[in-house]
């Protein structure tokens, strides 16, 4: 959701540092932008619409100075993409300026009050409250810190806060239920996530639930809700700053397309103690959960479709849930269960809230996730990272691939590893970066893209493992083309579906080897044929679904339980073709972020 940065003591040259700042948030949301500035007066800039909007105006009005500045990229919740709307807002004498991502629960109530008490508010945003609270506290007395503090005491939600002060050089933050980073480097900084610190520093503090902050040129100070003063340990960044640009390519997601058998490679490296086995830091060796629940949203949840087949087919008992209905209906919780979070940036909030209920219904918990130290990283027992690099593009695409393996080899690890098919399975995950290498070589999506560019919806349909990239391949193409696109498990098609499928819908269908799975899948694809639908199959090229295809999309040969990942990049370059072809904004689709940090 929203993009924080703060930054204090930048030698006056405080606005492009903001900006460079936003730019790298600008995944978190991109309904508006705005910066603000101490000074004599608090200057404020902010408009509807994404980052270059505000970039013109900020050339051509913004008087540039002051020591201390905020900035905010903001994905709607309480009130429409405006002017008005945007972020920073300020208390109604323009003491006080505030950045706000979450949700201010109260925020009627404590609107009502104010009015009562004369506040006139500009904007329909729960936000406006806080620094209009601010406001009244410096006017009954109290030091700046003090009445930012009684201000957040009075609010009721998830927030990340940071404010600017008139006439001081500060920036002040606070946070509950969603994420902080500090940083001290050239200058320093608050940020919603790493990635907006990543070439300004090596190191970043992650600022705790109830913990405020207080930010100057010579560093920050941090206290716990008592006001004690707290000290703490930086987590090193591990990404470089390379690894937040777009480099050669025009889009962040074609860019992190290219980037997988790479990512996939420093997902597997050192995974493998001697021989064949797998061992992985999180888990210790020997541990056989009896039952394991899987909570994601969006692309992880489909991960943890896939996570949840292989766990049953070796032995355990597993279920993936969508994060956003397992606390409505938690499923026992029994002795030895364990309940992992799949989410790529670890703090997604529908999945943090499904953490939670699992740990007080008393199960263990994992986090598999991107970003160390994330919320989930930090609130579960332990964590197991995907190793992907940072993704910046809203639409997921390597961190899938690296889900799916690390999936692997968490099913290898914890279902004891001693079958001919682990042996298999390894040999297979050692050769996989190199098949996703010949694949983006050599693929013809983006001829098969162009073809069916025009089509009035997409269908994708797949058996058992091939299920999860179905419906993937779908999210993908809606999420970025705005076209109509459903995902099906192919024997469903059948029950219902199919009355949507006409000469307009492509149906994408994946069928790896010749097995029965695959004999059945060929014989629902037969099904779509004879209704007049246009076929495209993703194949190895061992069934006989390439002889009745309209088009074939050619995946190397490999264990039949990796080749999900195979098909699922030939899915992402039909998306990724389809919605250029369209003109389509890729890396910022409309009405989207990556993080989404409200429930
Ligand atoms: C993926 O393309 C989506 N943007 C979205 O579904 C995403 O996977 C979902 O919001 C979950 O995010 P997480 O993995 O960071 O928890």
């Amino acid at each position: 959701m929203c993009g924080i940065i703060g930054c204090a003591g930048d030698d006056g040259d405080m606005v492009p540092t903001l900006l460079n700042g936003l730019a790298k948030l600008e995944y978190r949301g991109y309904d508006s932008t705005g910066l603000a500035v101490s000074g004599s007066d608090i200057r404020v800039v902010k408009r509807e619409g994404d980052l270059d909007e505000l970039v013109g105006t900020v050339d051509s009005e913004f008087d540039r100075g002051g020591a201390a500045g905020i900035g905010h990229t903001r994905w709607s919740t309480h009130g429409k993409p405006s002017d008005e709307n945007a972020h920073p807002h300020t208390d109604c004498a323009g003491r006080v300026a505030v950045v706000h991502n979450g949700i201010i629960e109260n925020y009627q109530l404590l609107r009502d009050e104010l009015q009562s008490l004369g506040h006139e508010f500009e904007s329909e945003t729960d936000t406006e409250v806080v620094p209009h609270l601010i406001g009244h506290y410096l006017d009954t007395g109290l030091a700046r810190k003090d009445a930012f503090r009684r201000a957040v005491e009075k609010l009721d939600g998830s927030y990340a806060l940071a404010a600017v002060f008139d006439d001081h050089d500060e920036v002040m933050a606070t946070k509950k239920d969603s994420s902080l980073v500090l940083g001290v480097g050239d200058g320093t900084y608050v940020a919603s996530d790493v990635t907006a610190l990543v070439g300004h520093t090596d190191t970043v503090v992650h600022l705790h639930d109830g913990e405020f902050a207080f930010l100057t040129e010579d560093g920050y100070t941090i206290v716990d809700e008592s006001g004690t003063p707290q000290s703490k340990t930086g987590t090193e960044i591990e990404w470089d700053a390379e690894s937040v640009t777009k480099g050669s390519h025009d889009h962040y997601m074609r860019k992190e397309i290219h980037e997988q058998s790479n990512a996939l490679r420093e997902c597997l490296r050192d995974r493998f103690s001697t021989g064949d086995s797998v061992s992985l830091d999180a888990i210790e060796d020997g541990y056989r959960p009896e039952s394991v629940h899987l909570v994601a949203c969006g692309t992880s949840y489909h991960a943890a479709l896939y996570g949840a087949k292989l766990l049953r087919k070796r032995g355990i008992q597993a279920q993936a849930h969508l994060a956003s209905e397992y606390a409505l209906s938690p499923p026992p919780v029994r002795d030895g269960a364990l309940v992992v979070g799949v989410t790529q940036s670890g703090e997604t909030a529908d999945t943090l809230s499904a953490l939670r209920t699992a740990t007080a219904e008393g199960a263990r918990t994992l986090a598999l996730t991107n970003v160390v130290d994330s919320t989930a990283a930090r609130e579960c027992d332990d964590a197991l990272y995907i190793r992907s690099g940072p993704e910046i593009s809203v639409a997921a695409t390597k961190t899938f691939a690296s889900q799916l393996v690390t999936l692997v080899l968490f099913a290898l690890q914890s279902s004891g590893q001693t079958s001919d098919e682990t042996e298999r399975l390894v040999s297979a995950l050692t050769e996989l970066p190199e098949h996703v290498q010949r694949l983006l070589e050599t693929t013809a999506a983006p001829t098969t893209a162009r073809r069916f560019a025009d089509s009035s919806g997409y269908f994708f349909i797949g058996r058992g493992v091939q299920y999860p990239v179905a419906l993937e391949g779908a999210l993908k193409m809606k999420e970025i083309t705005y076209e109509h696109a459903e995902g099906f498990a192919a024997g469903e098609l059948k029950h219902g579906p199919l009355a949507l499928v006409t000469e307009d819908t492509p149906v994408f269908v994946s069928v790896v080897g010749d097995d029965e799975t695959a004999r059945k899948t060929v014989a629902n694809a037969k099904e779509v044929k004879a209704r007049g639908a246009p076929l495209v199959a993703v194949t190895d090229g061992v069934s006989s679904i390439d002889r009745f295809a309209d088009e074939v999309l050619t995946i190397p040969r490999t264990n039949r339980t990796l080749a999900p990942i195979l098909v699922n990049v030939q899915y992402q370059l039909l998306a990724y073709h389809t919605a250029d072809h369209l003109g389509r904004d890729i890396d910022k689709p409309r009405n989207l972020a990556k993080s989404v940090t409200v429930e």
